[in-house]
C-alpha cells in the first residue's frame, strides 16, 4: 500500500510573517491527517521552514536546484546546500522551469541525479501542454520526460523519487484534469515503469498537480494510481491545504 503524499509548491509567494502564519495554521490541523505532507518553499525561507517544522510531521524542500555540485555559478543553489537545511524533497523539472527558464529533459535528468547523489528525494514533474494534449501526444511527451531520467539514472532510481504528473494546461488555471483524464496518464506512467521493474512501479508515488483544491481532491485522490498531490495556489491557505491533506 502506497502512502499518499501531499506537497505544497509555494512558488514565489510568501514572507517571513505570512509563512509563520501559514505553517502555524497547517501544524495546528495535522492531527487527523494520514497522508505524508511536505512544503516546498522559496530558498530564503528554508531556514524558517527547518526551524518551524523540525520534529513535526511535515517535511520540507525546495522548488529547484543546480545540477552542479559547487563553483562559479552565480545565483545558483546546490543540492548539498539544501541538505544543510535538512530538506527532504526538491522539485525538478516543474513546467514553469521547463517553459520559462528553458530547462531541457537532459538538464532535468542531471538535476535529478544531483539531488539523489546528495540524499534528497527529487519530485520529478512531468506533463503535457494543451497543444500537446490536443495533438494527441500526451503519452509521448510524458514518456520522453521520464525516459530522460531513466536513461541517465536507471529505473531503480525511481525507488527513491516521486513523480508528479502535472498537465500544464491545468496549472494555475482553475481547470483541473478530470479524475479519469488524470488516472489514465498515471496508469500510463506506472505501466511504463512496470515494464522495466514491477517492484519500483508498485511502490512509486505518482502525484497529480494542476488546480487540485479541497473540492476536487477526494475524487482525484480516490483514483487507483493517484498517490497524492502537488499543490500550488491551494497550498497558500492553511485550511484549504489541510482539507486536501485530509482527503489523502
Ligand atoms: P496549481 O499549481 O495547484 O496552482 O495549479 C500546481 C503546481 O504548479 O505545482
Amino acid at each position: 500500500m502506497r502512502r499518499k503524499l501531499v506537497a505544497g509548491n509555494w512558488k514565489m509567494h510568501g514572507s517571513l510573517a505570512e509563512n509563520e502564519a501559514l505553517l502555524s495554521g497547517i501544524l495546528a490541523g495535522m492531527a487527523d491527517v494520514k497522508a505524508g505532507v511536505a512544503v516546498c518553499v522559496p530558498f530564503p525561507y528554508l531556514a524558517q521552514a527547518q526551524a518551524k517544522l523540525t520534529g513535526s510531521a511535515i517535511a520540507w524542500g525546495a522548488q529547484n536546484m543546480s545540477q552542479q555540485a559547487k563553483g562559479a555559478f552565480t545565483g545558483e543553489v546546490s543540492a548539498s546546500m539544501l541538505k544543510d537545511f535538512s530538506c527532504t524533497y526538491v522539485l525538478v523539472g516543474h513546467s514553469e522551469r521547463r517553459a520559462i527558464y528553458g530547462e531541457s529533459d537532459e538538464l532535468v535528468a542531471e538535476k535529478f541525479a544531483a539531488a539523489q547523489a546528495a540524499g534528497l528525494t527529487p519530485i520529478l514533474c512531468v506533463g503535457e501542454t494543451l497543444s500537446e494534449r490536443e495533438g494527441g501526444v500526451t503519452e509521448a511527451v510524458v514518456a520522453r520526460q521520464l525516459d530522460a531520467v531513466i536513461a541517465k539514472c536507471g529505473v531503480a532510481s525511481l525507488a527513491k523519487a516521486v513523480v508528479a504528473y502535472e498537465p500544464v494546461w491545468a496549472i494555475g488555471t482553475g481547470v483541473t484534469a478530470s479524475p479519469e483524464q488524470a488516472q489514465a496518464v498515471h496508469a500510463f506512467i506506472r505501466t511504463k515503469v512496470r515494464g522495466l521493474d514491477a517492484g519500483v512501479a508498485d511502490g512509486l508515488i505518482i502525484q497529480y498537480g494542476g488546480s487540485m483544491k479541497a473540492n476536487n481532491a477526494v475524487e482525484l485522490l480516490g483514483q487507483p494510481d493517484i498517490d497524492g498531490g502537488l499543490i500550488g495556489g491551494a497550498a497558500l491557505n492553511a485550511e484549504e491545504f489541510l482539507a486536501i491533506c485530509r482527503a489523502g
